[in-house]
């Protein structure tokens, strides 16, 4: 079985960071849009018929394809450390035939590498209407209000990481003023994805943190936004075609 996501709550976000635009007669891809749970939001009008989802988990698009019979699902089998590592590396994205006024990715980007975000952000951007918007977020290594403790990097490592509390403060001491940095497993690589070589049935966990200076200087002209309170710790940049 693939990973089929429990999360809800996608639409909300976008419809925030977006600024509420007008979503009916808009055609939206939702990338990474696993199994479709942005159009499950009470309040989301985007209408089936102009969404489309492109996700590498097979169970995911079976299911949002039988839930959403209007809707677009389609598998992409692209390698990808955590959720599809016996994909394809590099694969192109599947040709839609279609211009999107909005093209979304909730919790993608954390889980590819950098190389990959910036090769298909920048493909994203050809496939946008004028006056069409990219909207994706990552994570901020930093976030200082997502609980008791000051970063969310830190308490993805308490979450993880099964080497004990030294090994952790040792993780977070080599991370400390870094730009971005990426956890595969049980390793953490600072500023580089050179990863050691890993088995395939051994693949477990890869998340990737920006620090939204940083974002600023790799997407030069983006609109980069704080997570909106109480509703993610995600957060948000947008990229606009004109
Ligand atoms: C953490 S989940 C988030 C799913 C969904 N956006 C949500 O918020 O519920 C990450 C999703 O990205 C998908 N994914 C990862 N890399 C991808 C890629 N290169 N192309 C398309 N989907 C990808 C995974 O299959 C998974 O469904």
């Amino acid at each position: 079985m693939t990973f089929i996501s429990g999360r809800f709550g996608q639409f909300g976000y976008f419809d925030h960071q977006l600024r509420r635009p007008a979503w009916p007669g808009k055609t939206v891809l939702d990338f990474g849009g696993n199994a479709g749970n942005l159009l499950k939001d009470p309040n989301c009008t985007i209408e089936h018929e102009k969404y489309w989802c492109i996700d590498i988990s097979g169970d995911a698009i079976q299911k949002g394809a039988r839930d959403y019979p209007e809707a677009h699902f389609i598998l992409y089998n692209r390698y990808n450390f955590e959720f599809n590592p016996g994909g394809i590396q590099g694969l192109a994205v599947p040709d839609t035939r279609q211009k999107y006024d909005f093209i979304l990715a909730y919790s993608v980007f954390t889980h590819t590498t950098k190389a990959e975000m910036l090769e298909l952000t920048g493909e994203f951007m050809n496939m946008l209407n004028r006056g069409g918007a990219l909207a994706f977020t990552f994570l901020d290594p930093n976030l200082p209000d997502c609980g008791p403790e000051p970063a969310n990097l830190r308490l993805f490592l308490q979450r993880r990481i099964r080497l004990g509390d030294g090994a952790i403060e040792a993780m977070l001491d080599r991370a400390r003023g870094a730009t971005w940095c990426t956890v595969a497993n049980q390793d953490l690589y600072v500023g580089h994805e050179s990863l050691k070589p890993y088995r395939r049935n051994e693949m477990e966990g890869y998340l990737t943190f920006y620090t939204p200076e940083f974002m600023k200087t790799i997407f030069p002209g983006a609109e980069v936004l704080a997570p909106p309170r109480d509703l993610s710790i995600h957060h948000c940049c947008i990229l606009r075609n004109g």
